[in-house]
């Protein structure tokens, strides 16, 4: 286990079990759908490229790069989009992955974002979902486990842009950002 972790919340093994069953149930909600699979930047990254693999019909994928976080364990706030889509989303049934929703500040932006651009629907999956950071309602339609009001590192999530290449989801020793 790396030395800044405090302790593990989810094992790899967790985590890509929880993904084969998100994928299967998606995979019915989306045959014959073409889905346009869209993943949030940075930190969905790892999550995007396992869940996709376990979705078992066609689909397409593009990328947005969103920021809200900056160098802090709280949201700024604001939305910034860093890169946008290449595909025309008109029409299109697209499903955005995140990583984790907490404040709902990026997901809602996002949304609204993809609605007023005529998608034809917009289903949110996130592997994380921290229902006690909420600012703005919002429901994931598919959803791995919920976490505690804790800052959690690991499988894509980061804190200053480190830990996202660890394999499993820990807590961070709080003297690391204090
Ligand atoms: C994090 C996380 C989600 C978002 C969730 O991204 O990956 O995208 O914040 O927080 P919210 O529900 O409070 O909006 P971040 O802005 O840190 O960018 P990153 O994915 O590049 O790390
Ligand atoms: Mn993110
Ligand atoms: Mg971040």
């Amino acid at each position: 286990m790396h030395n800044d972790i405090k302790h593990i919340l989810f094992t790899e093994e967790q985590i890509q079990n929880r993904i084969g069953e998100l994928g299967a149930r998606i995979a019915q909600d989306y045959a014959d759908k073409n889905p346009l699979v869209i993943c949030v930047l940075k930190g969905a990254v790892l999550f995007m490229s396992d869940l996709v693999k376990r979705i078992e019909v066609p689909l397409e994928m593009d990328f947005m790069a969103i920021s809200s976080y900056g160098v802090s364990t709280k949201s700024s706030g604001v939305v910034r989009i860093l890169k946008d889509l290449e595909t025309g989303v008109e029409g299109r049934h697209v499903l955005i992955v995140e990583d984790i929703v907490d404040t709902g500040l990026t997901l809602s932006y996002l949304r609204d974002s993809l609605l007023r651009r005529d998608a034809a629907s917009v289903r949110i999956v996130t592997l994380f979902n921290k229902p006690s950071g909420r600012k703005i309602e919002i429901t994931p339609d598919y959803s791995g486990f919920e976490v505690p009001d804790e800052f959690i590192v690991g499988y894509g999530l980061d804190y200053a842009e480190k830990y996202r290449n660890l394999p499993y989801v820990g807590v961070l020793k709080p003297e690391i950002y204090s």
